[in-house]
């Protein structure tokens, strides 16, 4: 269950006299959510066969800011209550054993939201990585990033770098986190960098094939995605889809 003092944060985020005692209240249905969800996950765990689980699962993290919206709430809330469904999630993949799991957290779209909203996901990024990347690295979890880093603040940028170097020699889970991604950009810069090998004389086109271009999207040893799970909105996919999965 989630503790009060863990999502202390929450109550202090409240910027009016009254969003205090809401937030908390909230806090508090949360808990009880998330006392529901451990039990249906505890049920449909004894259900699983052990021997069929997708080696690469996806998730489209969608949906935060109409949760937040539908309870009242700014839509920040939604992104800062989603960490603990990402923790859960993370936490649940490494139990079973699933050897990948990618989380499309941020794409290169999103960087068009209102500038608070982007701060403040930023910041949860930056708190995140701090707070879990120590229990991770324990967990033997070699953390990823798919995307366009450098597109990150200066600062976010070196905290991402540091936590895949933590955790670059680890071999239990992967978990790579598309974040400024998009699946656009991954097949255009691909198609640069072959570009670049036929214009050095280092390839011909005729050599060109799926497997020659997948040679250059961000993390080529990755399987392709088995599962791909998005929130029941009409989206268009474009943006998060992995070449890989196409
Ligand atoms: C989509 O919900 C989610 C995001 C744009 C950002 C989510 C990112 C975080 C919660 C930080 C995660 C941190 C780590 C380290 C993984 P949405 O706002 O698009 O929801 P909507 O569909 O209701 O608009």
């Amino acid at each position: 269950m989630v503790s009060a003092n863990r999502w202390s944060w929450l109550e202090n985020s409240g910027s009016s006299p009254g969003a205090h005692c809401v937030r908390y209240n909230r806090v508090e249905d949360f808990n009880s959510q998330v006392v529901k969800a451990n039990s249906r996950i505890a049920e449909m765990k004894q259900q699983l066969d052990m021997t069929r689980l997708p080696r690469h699962v996806a998730i489209i993290m969608d949906g935060n800011g109409r949760w937040a919206e539908q309870r009242g709430l700014p839509r920040v809330s939604g992104h800062r209550y989603a960490i603990e469904s990402i923790r859960k999630t993370v936490d649940l993949a490494h139990e079973l054993g699933i050897p990948y799991l990618t989380l499309f957290a941020f794409s290169t779209e999103n960087v068009a939201r209102p500038p608070e909203e982007v701060s403040e996901i930023f910041l949860l990024f930056e708190e995140t990585l701090e707070r879990e990347v120590p229990e991770l690295n324990e967990k033997d979890v070699r953390l990823l990033v798919s995307g366009e880093l450098e597109m990150l603040p200066q600062h976010l940028e070196r905290k991402f770098k540091d936590a895949i170097e933590l955790t670059k020699a680890n071999s239990g889970m992967v978990l790579n986190l598309c974040v400024m991604y998009s699946g656009r950009q991954e097949m255009v810069r691909a198609a640069r960098a072959v570009a670049e090998e036929v214009a050095a004389g280092r390839m011909k086109p005729e050599q060109i094939d799926e497997r020659r271009l997948r040679d250059f999207f961000y993390h080529p040893e990755l399987p392709d995605p088995c599962l791909l799970y998005t929130s029941p909105s009409p989206r268009d996919l474009s943006t998060s889809r992995m070449p890989s999965s196409a």
